[in-house]
Parts: structure tokens; sequence; C-alpha cells
């Protein structure tokens, strides 16, 4: 089967619906997919290019970096700091914003990204991917300035994510759905695979991670329990499913329908994940499939952030288990 339905005739063909469009978004949508195809590749063989070390330093998040998530994020920096359509970028593995090598005082947008997520499973053969979220700037006639990464996530752009596994896969939405592909590795272009990925409104898989369970507030310890509680007319118990990979468990989540938890605990208030790379793309995919994502309190969506690092609580899923999770937050806490 000849693959026609690549990822750039896709965009070009979403950007001719669009009347104003310029075919920026498609041009720095390709170039992130080429950094993915990059990253793809030093995923693939960093066991044997002694890539899967530590660099013995630490990140502005206090986490002990891997040469992969320095790798990573030098190759998105330098493709899209070049590309010439974003003034500033923000990573995970970066203490603040950098300004674009190219393009800083009259590029229509910005870019955040996790450059490598999942590092924890580096070294092994489960999944790891990118996650990225872009925005227009505020003042289109200023430079891009730092206050531009703080929009709420319902002023995203366009966001998506990688999944660096037995297939890489590349799954954005630019507003319209959410749509996905698949590299095809005999002609280096990511064929569509997915044109809509719609999230099941009610599932029978729960993602969290238990070994935190002695540190949860009542109200997740409540709903935890409810869903592994048997209950033939709610369904449950549901099937628990972990891979410590945030855009792996997210995947699995919007394609099979349930729900994906990494919420607050007594040690972190405001959880682990966060909010502009990892929580916000993923809210507006979440949202853009026809499902929620929450932080326990309101959407992720309505959340405006206060740093370019801060964390957030990141409950996402079908409408079904996420409102069920709403509701027992609410009894919970009276
Ligand atoms: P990153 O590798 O970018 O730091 O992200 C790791 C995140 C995310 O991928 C995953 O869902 C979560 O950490 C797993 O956290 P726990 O080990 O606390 O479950
Ligand atoms: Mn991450
Ligand atoms: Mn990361």
């Amino acid at each position: 089967m000849i693959p026609t339905q690549t990822l750039a005739r896709f965009i070009h063909a979403q950007e001719k619906q669009v009347p104003q469009s310029t075919g920026e978004l498609s041009d720095l949508l390709t170039s992130i997919a080429l950094g993915v195809k990059i990253i793809a590749r030093l995923v693939q063989t960093a066991g044997f290019k002694g890539l899967q070390g530590y660099t013995g330093r630490v990140n502005v998040q206090g986490e002990k970096t891997h040469l992969l998530d320095e790798e990573a994020d030098q190759v998105l920096m330098e493709l899209l700091g070049s590309s010439g359509h974003f003034g500033l970028l923000v990573s995970e593995e970066r203490d603040s914003v950098v300004a674009a090598k190219e393009g800083r005082r009259d590029a229509k947008y910005v870019v955040a990204f996790d450059p490598l997520d999942g590092s924890s499973n580096i070294g092994t053969n489960i999944p790891v991917g990118t996650i990225f979220t872009i925005f227009r700037k505020v003042d289109p006639d200023k430079e891009a300035q730092h206050d531009d990464f703080l929009q709420k996530g319902r002023s995203i752009v366009a966001a998506g994510y990688s999944i660096y596994g037995a297939k890489v896969s590349f799954v954005y939405s630019c507003g319209a759905g959410v749509h996905g592909f698949t590299l095809d590795p005999d002609v280096g272009e990511f064929v569509l695979t997915e044109e809509k990925i719609v999230i099941p409104d009610k599932g029978k898989i729960y993602s969290v991670n238990e070994g935190y369970y002695p540190i949860w507030d009542e109200p997740t310890i409540k709903f935890i329990e409810s869903i592994k509680k048997e209950d033939e007319e709610r369904g449950t118990p549901y099937s628990g499913r972990y891979v410590g990979s945030l855009v792996s468990d997210f995947d699995r989540t919007i394609r099979k329908g349930g729900i994906f938890l990494h919420p607050a605990n007594k040690k972190r208030e405001r959880g682990k994940l966060r909010l502009l790379y990892e929580c916000m793309p993923l809210a507006f995919i979440a949202e853009q499939a026809g499902g929620r994502a929450v932080d326990g309190t309101c959407d992720i969506l309505d959340i405006k952030p206060q740093n370019i690092h801060e964390r957030c609580p990141f409950i996402a899923g079908g409408k079904y288990e996420i409102d069920w999770f709403m509701r027992v937050m609410a009894e919970t806490r009276g």
C-alpha cells in the first residue's frame, strides 16, 4: 500500500480549510515532526551509542538528567530555534526561556516542550516520548515575551506528543480534532493512521502509581477504592495499567478510555507533572478527543500558569470517569 496521506499533505489540506492561514503552522509542525524523527533514532540507538546514562547534572526540577534528556532538548532547541517561527522556547531541561536563534522579533509563536518524557524508563524497552505546546504571542507587534507562556490552555494554538515505542507515533491537534500518525521507517514519513481519535465516554482501565497510596489525600483514596470495588451497575472493578511514561499512559487512555491520574499528595500539594509542557498540551488533546482533564478542582485549560515550570495535579480521561472523580472530590471535601 502506497502511503499517500503523509503528515505534510494532511496539514496542508487542513490549512486550506482555514481561509486566512499563511502555511506557517504547517511548516512549524513539520519542523517538530522532523525533531521527533531524529529523537526516535537517538532513543532506538542509545543502547550502543552510550546515551543511556546520566549527565551527572541536576535540572531545574531537581531531577538527575539523562544524556538522552539533554540530547533530545538540543535537537528541538536547534531545529525549532532556527525555524523562524518561534520567538522564545521553553524546555523542561532549561531553567528559563531561551531566545530563538532566528525570528525572535517577528515570529508569531512561542513553544514549550518536554523533550523526553518518561526518562525513568530509559535503558528499558518501555516507550518514552516528547510533548509540545504552541501559543501565539499575546501582542503580535512585540518581541516574544516571557509572559507569552503564561496564557491559559484555552489559548493553545496546537499541541501534541510523540511516542518512541514499537512504532513511532505522532499525535497532534490544532483545535479541530485529534489526529494520529505512524512513522513509515522505509520512507521516513509520518503516515495518517487515525484521522480523528475520540476517547470512549466510559472505559474499563484506571492508571495511577499506587505506591503513593499512603500519602494520597482522602478524596483520592475514596475514588481509587471505589474504582476497584465490585459494583456491577458501575462496571467496576476497572483493570489497573501503569507504564510510568505519561505519553504512553495518556495515549492508551484516549484510545481505550478510562482514567489516568497523577494526583496531588501530602508531599506534593501541586503534584509532580509540569503544567506548561505536560498537563496543558495533554489536557488540550483530551478535550479535543471529547474527554476532560482536571487538577481535582477545575479544568486544566482554565488554569493560568504563574511560572514556566510550575507543577499541577493531572487527572485525564473520558467524561464519565472525570465527572465521577470530580463528584467524589466535591463530596469528600464538603
Ligand atoms: P519526565 O521523564 O519528563 O520527567 O516525566 C516523567 C513523568 C511522566 O512521564 C510519568 O507519568 C511520571 O513522571 C511518572 O511518575 P512516578 O514515577 O511518580 O509515577
Ligand atoms: Mn515528562
Ligand atoms: Mn522530560
